[in-house]
């Protein structure tokens, strides 16, 4: 692949988005200072501070899920509109499930399946193929159908996946991960007649159980690594999200709750996103030792050490040694 695009060949690798015009004005503003070279692939977000957004209005806590579940819509229409190929958006935890007052719960799941009813049309309108994580099975089977109706009808659509994380813990599915991958390795033992001992001393358990082979059997194997974390609500946490996948995410905390969170922001998101410089664990771009740069015939590292000892440790505490 081509590292130097020249303006023209640049301008030919832009697929401007054909529904860019559909657009806010003010969304079109800010989509029009992006770089779309640089656009994020998939953009995961903790919604967060719907019961906030009631309190602060003397209002019911399930009125804030209810403007919440608003909020989602609009989210993923202007995502669709900017050709976001993947969103994520975690809607309800293990830990909701298990620590929140069952009235709220069974609120939470009605809202669900009204959002999922009301508004199938409108995500087959904007191309948008519904999908879940989570330990969806463990949720009221009516629920289940509404899920797998609403995932059927928008399966064709070939625009953005919105992936709703339900019932979803992170640890949970590195678990469910791990079972998994044993239980696939004892029934290769079991067809191969052999214990499973004796497969991973043939095989080498190095060769069975890796990074690429763990991710395989997460609940989002067949997704790309998110790129933008955003948190509404100005909580620092992470809470139990995606903790494997997004080791390399850039996180966007806004203050802002979720019920007034609207596609602007989430534009504005992928603006401070396009100014970080995502560097993988690698050098950046402007370091002055890249090591295209650096001179490869390093030096032994007990002669840097003691250049780095005289250089930084006060005269007295070495002469005293
Ligand atoms: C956190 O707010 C949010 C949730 C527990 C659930 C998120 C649910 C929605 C956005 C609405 C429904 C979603 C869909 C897909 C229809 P909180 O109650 O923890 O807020 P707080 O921290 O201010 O109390």
């Amino acid at each position: 692949m081509r590292s130097d695009l020249s303006p023209i060949s640049r301008r030919d690798a832009i697929r401007i988005p054909s529904r860019a015009v559909e657009l806010s004005p003010e969304e079109f503003a800010v989509f029009g200072q992006l770089d779309l070279l640089r656009l994020p692939r998939h953009v995961a977000i903790i919604m967060d501070g719907n019961g906030r957004w009631a309190g602060k209005r003397a209002l019911k806590r399930f009125l804030g899920h209810q403007q919440g579940a608003e909020s989602v819509q609009f989210v993923v229409e202007t995502a669709s509109r900017i050709d976001l190929p993947w969103l994520t958006l975690y809607a309800f935890s293990l830990e909701n499930n298990l620590r929140r007052p069952k009235a709220e719960v069974s609120f939470l799941m009605k809202l669900l399946k009204n959002y999922l009813v009301g508004n199938v049309k409108r995500l087959n309108d904007n191309n948008v193929r519904m999908t879940y994580i989570g330990r969806t099975r463990e949720l009221p089977n009516e629920i289940q159908d509404t899920m797998q109706w609403a995932q059927e009808e928008t399966a064709h659509n070939t625009g953005t996946t919105l992936t709703l994380a339900l019932n979803y813990g992170s640890r949970t599915e590195i678990v469910d991960a791990a079972r998994s991958l044993l239980s696939t390795l004892m029934e290769e033992a079991h067809t191969r007649g052999c214990s499973l001992e004796d497969l991973l001393q043939v095989d080498g358990l190095e060769s069975r159980l890796d990074e690429e082979q763990l991710a395989a059997n997460l609940y989002t194997s067949h997704m790309p690594d998110p790129d933008l974390v955003i948190r509404t609500s100005g909580e620092m946490r992470i809470s139990n999200f995606l903790l494997w996948q997004m080791a390399y995410a850039e996180i966007f905390v806004t203050d802002r709750l979720w019920p007034d969170f609207r596609g602007l922001h989430l534009l504005e998101a992928i603006q401070q996103y396009q100014q970080r410089e995502r560097r993988f664990g690698g050098l950046g771009e402007g370091t002055d030792e890249t090591l295209a740069g650096a001179d490869l015939a390093l030096e032994p590292a007990d002669q840097v050490a003691e250049e780095i000892e005289h250089e930084l440790l006060p005269k007295t505490l070495l002469t005293r040694r």
